[in-house]
């Protein structure tokens, strides 16, 4: 990566506001019931930044988005049960603030002494966020001498505290670099878009092709092969002229998959055969059919014994995988078997050597459920972000960081 990070500057005596991606999952929505962190890969992920900037004598003021409230009525959004779990990883008070901007804020940044955290309230709260607003993103860079961008899911956004910032801070002649999850993110995922080793495969599932027609047209340009799996390889096989019974196949974009076939040639594989069921519903009876005989009243839910053999024949020889979108609905046991199993071989090549990245979102959840998040090569925190870097984009979060 070719932008400064937390190390490249000194951060003695400073106060740094770091951008984090604490959009975690949350026990309920119910305001006026307990709430707590169900899932806390994004806060540990963000320890390290926080650590080293403790550890080097600075004050951090942080800040993260939360879910998608439409205000700040959206009270099941507060970042309180955040503060609580990063407060316990950390071992040490966070002091959790209810307001984004304003005179509270500021007077508390102003009073913060070395070693002291602020977490402010969620983002999204103020209107200027999501607007990506000059005056707030003004407002924010002088809570603080330096601005660090960890934030790697939300990279993609163009917003005040993920974009904006960062120009105000320069604005003011302070730095605005990259924290240690940013930097490791860009290394692993950027591999595949610059200079990839061969074999490249790409193993693409999860629901729909429309979301992917871009990183399936640009995966086409750097992979040597796509392997296609879930509820988007539906789509590809009535493409291609086959009856899917109940199936969910997105209508609509048939004739994007007949033209990404046709662009693909013998490079995108799909499944041949798949397991079936009459319903979608985790006691639902399966059935193994080939793909081309789906019968008229039922849906395919996972892919085949015979496509994941398939698959690990054409994966074999790889020496970078991208993994992105579950093979069918890994949340039903008796449908997990397609997800699991390329799971359990991706972390076999990964030990044999490969680079295994899995492009996070579902498939990052699938790795996690199935105990194997350790032993790939790079389990990325980012859903869309992980897509659009992977798509070909600039995020526009990394663009406006100091250059090297
Ligand atoms: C994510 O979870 O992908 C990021 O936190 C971005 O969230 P958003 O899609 O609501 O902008």
């Amino acid at each position: 990566m070719n932008k400064k990070t937390i190390t490249d500057i000194d951060v003695h005596g400073k106060k740094v506001l770091v951008r984090v991606d604490f959009n975690v999952p949350l026990s309920g929505k119910d305001p006026n019931q307990p709430i707590t962190v169900a899932d806390d890969t994004r806060i540990q992920a963000a320890l390290p930044t926080i650590n080293y900037l403790l550890a080097h004598g600075a004050s951090l003021i942080l800040c993260s988005h939360l879910g998608r409230p439409k205000s700040a009525a959206d009270q099941q959004f507060r970042m309180n049960p955040v503060a609580a779990r990063l407060s316990a990883l950390l071992d040490k008070p966070v002091r959790k603030l209810d307001e984004v901007a304003g005179a509270a804020v500021a007077q508390s940044a102003a009073a913060m002494q070395p070693g002291d955290v602020l977490l402010l309230e969620n983002t999204r709260f103020h209107p200027g966020e999501k607007k990506n607003d000059a005056a707030l993103s003004a407002e924010l860079a002088d809570l603080a001498d330096v601005y660090v961008n960890d934030a790697f899911g939300t990279a993609h956004r163009a917003e005040a505290t993920t974009e904006g910032v960062a120009h105000a801070m320069r604005a003011k002649g302070g730095p605005a670099v990259a924290g240690f999850l940013m930097g490791q993110e860009m290394g692993a995922l950027g591999v595949a878009v610059s200079a990839p080793p061969h074999p490249y495969v790409a193993i693409m599932g999860g629901a729909k092709i429309s979301d992917k027609i871009k990183l399936i047209e640009n995966l086409l340009q750097k992979a040597d092969m796509i392997l296609i799996g879930g509820g988007m390889a539906n789509t590809f096989l009535q493409a291609r002229g086959y009856e899917m019974g109940s199936s969910l196949v997105e209508a609509e974009a048939i004739g994007e998959a007949d033209r990404l076939l046709k662009m693909a040639g013998e490079r995108l594989i799909l499944p041949v055969d798949l397991v079936v069921a009459d319903r979608f519903a985790a006691d639902a009876a399966a059935e193994i059919v080939p793909a081309s005989a789906v019968p008229a009243d039922k849906m395919a839910l996972d892919i085949g014994p015979e496509t994941i053999h398939l698959f690990a024949a054409r994966l074999a020889a790889a020496r970078l995988v991208i993994w992105n979108g579950p093979m069918g609905v890994f949340e039903f046991d008796a449908f997990a078997v397609g997800t699991n199993r390329i799971a359990a071989l991706l972390a076999e090549m990964a030990g044999k050597g490969a680079q295994v990245i899995i492009g996070g979102g579902d498939s990052a959840a699938a790795v996690k459920n199935a105990g194997l998040t350790d032993r790939m090569t790079h389990v990325s925190t980012g859903g869309g972000a992980s897509l659009e870097l992977l798509e070909g984009k600039v995020l526009p979060g990394i663009a406006a960081l100091d250059d090297k």
